[in-house]
């Protein structure tokens, strides 16, 4: 079969995943790996998982963990969330809320909803492979954004426009990046606000890892910032994108999106 031949033009820039690669090492015993952000096993939560999958999977509403549910994710998770959002600063209500197939499923989710041919996403450089490999099936350009320096929004809109589209959204990655291990400080993350603004532009806030800081301050996520500007997470254009991957584990794939 000559599988090139039957393929949507979308996928022209489809190649084989550099993580999946990257995690094949992962199997040799002598390699400790750094390359993806992998979490040790020792520390998954085994027996609580086991105890809750059991509980889910036992009695009248054994039934009900199995069915078909809301496309939004299971309300109770979503109040859940809902309270630990506030703690951060992210005053919201479950219909903010939407249960992801891990961030990956959500950073395709919103590539899909706002990304036409040719249309610009704004990036950190080096950035999150993984986000680079849900949008590109959705034929986007990409411009660097540096969040601690000031390129005029004018700079950016044109050279979105010389490439045949609009600049949609940006995209980063807040707390202990991947793959840089940076984190965006407070008065750069006012400053992608702003630049938002002026551009009329959607944020994507990558919240992967904010969980895992052990010590020093936590600077508020970028949406708790736009919320303490404008008052209503409905008057926001962030979109914050939470993972249970690296807080409790990746095989779980539940991931999560707050916004308007
Ligand atoms: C920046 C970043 N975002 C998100 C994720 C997690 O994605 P998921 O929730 O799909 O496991 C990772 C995992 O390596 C990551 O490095």
């Amino acid at each position: 079969m000559e599988w090139n031949s039957v393929l949507a033009t979308r996928n022209a820039r489809m190649k084989a995943s550099e993580i999946r690669e990257l995690l094949k090492l992962l199997d040799q015993p002598d390699i400790i790996s750094f390359a993806g952000g992998i979490p040790d096993p020792a520390l998954f939560p085994t027996e609580a998982f086991r105890d809750a999958f059991s509980a889910a999977l036992t009695g009248p509403k054994a039934g009900a963990a199995l069915q078909y549910s809301v496309s939004e994710g299971y309300k109770p998770l979503r109040d859940w969330i809902v309270t630990e959002m506030g703690k951060i600063g992210v005053p919201c209500t479950a219909d903010n809320i939407l249960i992801t197939s891990g961030s990956q499923q959500a950073l395709d989710y919103l590539a899909k909803l706002m990304i036409s041919p040719n249309d610009t996403v704004l990036v950190g450089w080096p950035t999150y492979l993984g986000a680079l490999g849900a949008f590109n099936a959705y034929e986007p350009v990409y411009d660097r954004l540096d969040p601690n320096t000031n390129r005029p929004a004018a700079d950016f809109t044109a050279k979105a426009e010389a490439a045949g589209g609009r600049v949609k959204f940006a995209y980063l990655s807040v707390d202990f990046a991947n793959p840089t291990g940076e984190t965006i400080a407070r008065s750069a993350r006012e400053a992608v606000i702003d630049l938002a603004d002026e551009m009329g532009i959607a944020v994507v806030e990558d919240a992967a890892y904010q969980t895992l800081r052990y010590d020093g301050e936590a600077i508020p996520p970028i949406l708790a910032l736009e919320i303490a500007r404008k008052g209503s997470i409905e008057d926001c254009r962030t979109l914050y994108c939470g993972s249970f991957s690296k807080s409790l584990a990746p095989g779980l794939r539940v991931g999560w999106v707050c916004g308007a």
